[in-house]
């Protein structure tokens, strides 16, 4: 089984970045303590440049030769976790244009979602959003939970959690639970897929 973990922030030196380092090094454990064959892949995806979609892909090489490793990547993933800040109250608008680009490749597939905030209180708005906005033409399916990392700056500095810390803790506590949902939630469909393929084709934009 694949994850491909991918961090959005818009920021090469980001904290939204920093989670996902630590996202994986939680599935990389996971994998050896349960001795089950699980790889993840952690994706930043502003090192990969994509520019802003103007839907010339297909007469485009260059930007064919950009999308398609990623591409390639995300179509043999069984799940996703999609790491975003909040950033003027909105998802990573980089986030929303790599959905832009997205085929059948996220199809059927499910997802975790991630949002990260300096703020005590804020980063529930990127979550409602994806969840509304980013699901009818990939055909993604958001796990029922999600994790809000909140005051991101003071945890997960660590790959094991600050005892010291209630926050640091809980964090890892919700993450750690919601990836064995996803992971649970990866195996099972991933079995539906194989058993009884979907037809992509009839409503490829959703209803
Ligand atoms: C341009 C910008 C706008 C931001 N807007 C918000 C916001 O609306 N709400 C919020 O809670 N945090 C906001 N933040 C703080 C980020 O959520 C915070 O820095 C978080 O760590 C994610 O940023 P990073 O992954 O780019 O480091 C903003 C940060 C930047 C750089």
């Amino acid at each position: 089984m694949k994850i491909t973990i991918i961090s959005s922030s818009m920021r090469r030196e980001s904290q939204t970045n920093k989670i996902g380092k630590t996202i994986k090094v939680l599935l990389d454990r996971k994998a050896i303590s349960e001795n089950i064959p699980l790889e993840s892949v952690h994706v930043d995806l502003v090192s990969y440049g994509l520019p802003f979609f103007d839907d010339t892909i297909e007469d485009t090489p260059e930007l064919q030769s950009l999308w398609k490793p990623l591409s390639e990547h995300l179509a043999t993933s069984d799940g996703f976790v999609f790491i975003t800040p909040e950033w003027n109250g909105t998802a990573s608008p980089m986030l929303k244009n790599f959905f832009m680009y997205v085929d059948t490749e996220l199809a059927h597939k499910p997802a975790l979602l991630v949002s990260t905030t300096a703020n005590a209180t804020n980063g529930a708005y990127p979550i409602a959003e994806l969840r509304s906005g980013s699901y009818k033409n990939t055909h993604i399916i958001y796990i029922p939970h999600h994790v809000i990392v909140r005051n991101v700056n003071t945890v997960c500095n660590s790959d094991i959690p600050n005892q010291e810390s209630k926050e640091d803790v809980s964090i890892h506590g919700k993450i750690t639970h919601s990836l064995d949902e996803l992971i649970t939630y990866a195996t099972y469909l991933s079995q539906m897929r194989a058993e009884k393929p979907f037809d992509l084709e009839k409503f490829p934009y959703g209803m």
